[in-house]
């Protein structure tokens, strides 16, 4: 096709023109998907090996949850919480029997999820915990990404998404990710939390070392600390169990979830914690229009089932195996590390030869999207429905691109 009969570039110009430039995305504009693919307004076919950040864990317009969410739209789609609406118990009993907790508190968006654990973690302090008035403290990671609220960015240690936002949150201690000893060194009699990602995946799918988790949960219980796990990415199949944090048997204090809760189709997110810590909050002291709403919850409760099943968890192992062994096979052929768990993976590529911008621009003039993140390094998450031969053919691109 000609270049100029091509839809594309006139609907990036158009997208440009009329947003803030708060986001830098790939040269591609989408028009419909299914499963693992993706069609953009020229009828090109793309392999989505980013699946939303983890938002589509079940693939594009999955059948159940597309059901679901017909069905729903078609009786009541909001409420607001000031009634209670037939969807809702549903939701938030299989939610909690998914978490192994006692309750639930559905939000919408990650950042949302994020803020509230900041909140119930400070009130059980003061009200539980009993640290003095206003001194409560919360210890998070260097190369954390949490969301992008004034307060979530004021421990960011990314100065993109910090500087010029100020004045900050206090509150908040930043030790290195994956150091126990510096973790452990920073709690005080009026730390509420640790709050933490079981992997860091904006940094790059980053793994903690053997040990660190269990090491979290032990100091945390001994210090009586909330430990928080933001499993709002790694969680609900991604890492091959339903949380990152059971890969070495931890359980944290809170649950923090989102993306993939919605399955792709409405913002949903959430906080599990046991009763002596959500119980905290009184009518009054947090919510939001839109959580827990006819529509979200309708959607999400099939998503709770899907992952109920184990389906998805075993998917992301096994494809994970081979998307990992076809990944390593490419260090010293153009990647320099290859980390991740199940269906996820950070590459580096060689800095030498081009970057991570450049290397998903190469990807997806071959069919396969994929995100950089900081530089020459670059995050998979394909849709956990993906299969076998997409999983190869994935690996066969990034293979062609790194050969030049
Ligand atoms: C670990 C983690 N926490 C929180 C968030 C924020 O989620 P949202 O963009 O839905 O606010 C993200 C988003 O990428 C994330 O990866």
């Amino acid at each position: 096709m000609i270049d100029d009969m091509l839809r594309t570039p006139e609907a990036i110009r158009d997208a440009e023109r009329w947003t803030a430039h708060n986001y830098h995305p790939l040269p591609v504009v989408i028009s419909s998907a299914e499963g693992s693919w993706l069609t953009d307004v020229d009828g090109r076919r793309y392999l989505d090996c980013l699946a939303g950040y983890s938002a589509l864990n079940f693939g594009h317009r999955h059948p159940t949850l597309i059901a679901a969410a017909h069905a729903q739209l078609d009786r009541l789609t909001l409420t607001s919480r000031a009634f209670v609406h037939d969807q809702f118990a549903d939701f938030c009993r299989e939610l909690a029997e998914l978490c192994r907790k006692d309750l639930v508190l559905p939000m919408n968006t990650g950042a949302e999820a994020v803020e509230t654990g900041i909140k119930v973690a400070r009130k059980w302090g003061y009200q539980v915990k009993g640290v003095t008035p206003g001194q409560a403290n919360i210890v998070v990671a260097e190369g954390n990404f949490h969301g992008r609220t004034t307060t979530i960015v004021s421990f960011s240690t990314d100065e993109d998404a910090r500087a010029d936002f100020g004045p900050y949150t206090p509150g908040f201690t930043v030790v290195p990710y994956g150091d126990l000893a510096a973790l452990t060194a920073a709690i005080d009699e009026n730390t509420v939390a640790v709050l933490i990602e079981p992997i860091q995946g904006e940094q790059g799918v980053v793994v903690p070392p053997e040990g660190y988790l269990p090491g979290v949960r032990r100091v945390c219980t001994e210090q009586n600390v909330l430990f928080i796990a933001d499993e709002i990415q790694s969680g609900l199949g991604r890492t091959g169990d339903t949380f990152a944090c059971d890969h070495e048997g931890v359980t944290p204090d809170m649950y923090l979830l989102g993306k993939a809760l919605g399955g792709g189709i409405v913002p949903v997110s959430a906080v599990a914690a046991n009763a002596d810590v959500l119980g905290v909050l009184r009518p009054g002291q947090h919510g939001s229009t839109f959580g827990g709403n006819p529509l979200a919850c309708a959607v999400a409760t099939e998503v709770v089932r899907l992952l109920a099943t184990g389906e998805f968890q075993r998917r992301s192992t096994e494809l994970g195996a081979r998307l990992h062994a076809g990944l390593r096979s490419l260090v010293g052929r153009g990647l320099v590390a290859v980390r991740g768990r199940g269906l996820w993976a950070g590459l580096d590529i060689d800095p030498a030869l081009m970057s991570g911008r450049e290397a998903c621009e190469r990807l997806a003039e071959r069919g396969v999207l994929a995100k950089d993140t900081h530089g020459a390094t670059i995050r998979l998450a394909p849709p956990l429905v993906i299969t076998e031969e997409e999983i190869d053919h994935a690996v066969a691109q990034l293979a062609a691109v790194l050969a030049g």
